[in-house]
Order: C-alpha cells, then structure tokens, then sequence
C-alpha cells in the first residue's frame, strides 16, 4: 500500500461526501423521472447522474491523483478497475428503491488500493444508515456502533437450515442466469431441499452486504452486480468477520470487479456453509 495515503482522512471525507449525496438524493424522493437501461427492469433516473457529477467533482477537487469509477460515467469494455487508488461509487445504489420511495436506497462510496477495497462508506440518508469501514480498523454504524450488531446464540453453527439469505432476482428475466437463480431459490426454499428460515431483497447490493456485516442476513448471493454495488461493503463486511466468495462454486477469493458473488457473515461454520451453498447452486451463472 502506498505509505503516504492516510485513509482515515479518506473514510471521514466519504462520510461528509455521502451526507451531501444523501441531502440531495432525499430532496428528489416522489419528484423524479426514470429512464430504461437495458429493458424496462433496469432503471436509472437524473438524480443518479446528478449525485455522481457531485461525487466526482469533489474527489477529483480533494484526490486529483486518484481515479474515479462510478456506475454512471462507466463506458462497457472501456472503463476498467486498475491497480491505482481509486473511488468506486454507485451515487444511488437501489434505484428502484428510490423510484418507489422504498426508503433502502443509498450512496455507495468505496476505495480501492491495487483493486483491494481499503475503504466502504454506505449510506442510506433515509434511514439514516451510516456503515463505515476501514481495512485493519474495524467497521461501524453511525460511528459508533461497532459491527456486527447481532451474534448468533452461543454454540449455534450457521447452517442453510437456520440462515436468513438476501436475494435479488435482477434485471436479467430470462436465459440461464433467471433460470439458474430461480431453481436455486426453490432449492433453498423448499421443505423437501433446505429449508432455509427465509429470503429477504432489499433491493440494494450495498444495503444487503451491509446486512450480513451486521450479522442481521446470513448471507447474500448476487450475480450481474458490478464493483460499484460491492466495493464499500466489501471493506465494511470483512471487518465485520465475513467474508465475500464466488457466487458460483470453487472461488474463495473473488475479485472485486467479478459480478458474482456470495458475501456470508463471519462465526462458527462460515466455511461450511459456503460449501453447501454452492452445492445447492442448480448449474452456473454466466455474467
Ligand atoms: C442494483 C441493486 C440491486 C442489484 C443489482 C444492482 P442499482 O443497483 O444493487 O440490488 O441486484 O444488480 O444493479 O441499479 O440500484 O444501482
């Protein structure tokens, strides 16, 4: 790591940043239009824009030297993650959240250092949700509530039949991702598969990790998010105990621009329950 990067400055400016973000994003609530991206599930309103233009600029004022990858200004097959410091920002993480006034939308501020994120700061000014995290320093809620929240009880062992998993069905609505996704979901649901207490989609990558940090969801598994959706939970998450793996079998160190993941929360039988989840995986996620 570059000696000369202080990243507590880096986490305290994020967290002023996503205030800002979150004053500006709560004054649009009910007032906004959406656009399609990809088909009429995957939307994207002037309010995104508007935050990553606000965002941007004040790195680039602040950090000069470092790079910005934001999903907005993000150009396929052009914009790429490189090992220099870089911002990693979703401006509005859980779009269609914010569309409905579903208040689990929030600002997704990451930094990475040789594509590692070294630094998370995920905020939901709805709520006012404010998870921080830096590598090595452990990582909070509004700053002072140290993560995780919740402990399971004493001795008991996360197994698929006692987790509470975060799902998303995606943007994706046919081919063999939806397929792949929703054969593992009946698995994982059904009396005669797993079982599992539950699934929950809060409809925001960021929000979902930082329920596993909090130890609130077992787990999530996602595929076709990108490093915007991760990079800040991914930091905030680790220092919580857990963990992000492959969302398909056989990765244990996923990179950060990977698109599918699986983030399970930190305890006895972690590495255990991976491996059954990903035995439950119904064929292979392509993204
Ligand atoms: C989306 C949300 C959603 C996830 C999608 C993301 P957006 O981000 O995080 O939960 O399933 O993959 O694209 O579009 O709301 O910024």
């Amino acid at each position: 790591m570059e000696p000369s990067i202080d990243l507590n400055e880096i986490r305290d400016f994020l967290v002023e940043l996503a205030k800002q973000a979150g004053e500006l994003i709560t004054s649009k609530t009910g007032q906004t239009t959406y656009d399609d991206k990809a088909n009429s599930v995957d939307l994207v309103t002037e309010t995104d824009a508007a935050v990553e233009k606000l965002v941007a600029t004040k790195c680039n004022e602040k950090y000069p030297h470092f790079e910005f990858m934001g999903e907005e200004s993000y150009v396929p097959g052009v914009t790429k993650l490189s090992d220099k410091p870089t911002f990693v920002v979703d401006p509005i993480d859980g779009t269609t959240n914010f569309i409905h006034s579903f208040p689990f939308s929030c600002t997704s501020l990451g930094f990475a250092i040789n594509r590692e994120p070294v630094v998370g700061v995920v905020y939901n000014p709805f709520l006012n949700l404010m998870y921080t995290g830096i590598q090595g320093q452990g990582s909070f809620l509004n700053g002072t509530h140290k993560l995780p929240l919740r402990q399971p009880p004493a001795g008991t062992k996360l197994t698929l039949q006692n987790a509470l998993i975060g799902i998303e069905w995606g943007t994706q609505r046919s081919g063999v991702n939806y397929q792949v996704k929703t054969d593992t979901f009946k698995k994982l649901a059904a009396e005669d598969g797993k079982m599992v207490h539950g699934f929950r989609s809060l409809g925001s990558a960021a929000m979902n990790i930082c329920a596993v940090a909090a130890g609130q969801l077992d787990a999530y598994w996602e595929g076709g998010c990108y490093a915007w959706d991760v990079c800040a939970g991914w930091v905030i998450l680790a220092e919580a105990g857990g963990r992000i793996v492959g969302g398909n079998p056989g990765l244990w160190e996923p990179a950060v621009d990977q698109r599918i993941y699986l983030a399970v929360r930190g305890g006895d039988g972690c590495e255990q329950f991976v491996e059954d989840f990903w035995d439950c995986i119904e064929g292979r996620l392509e993204y």
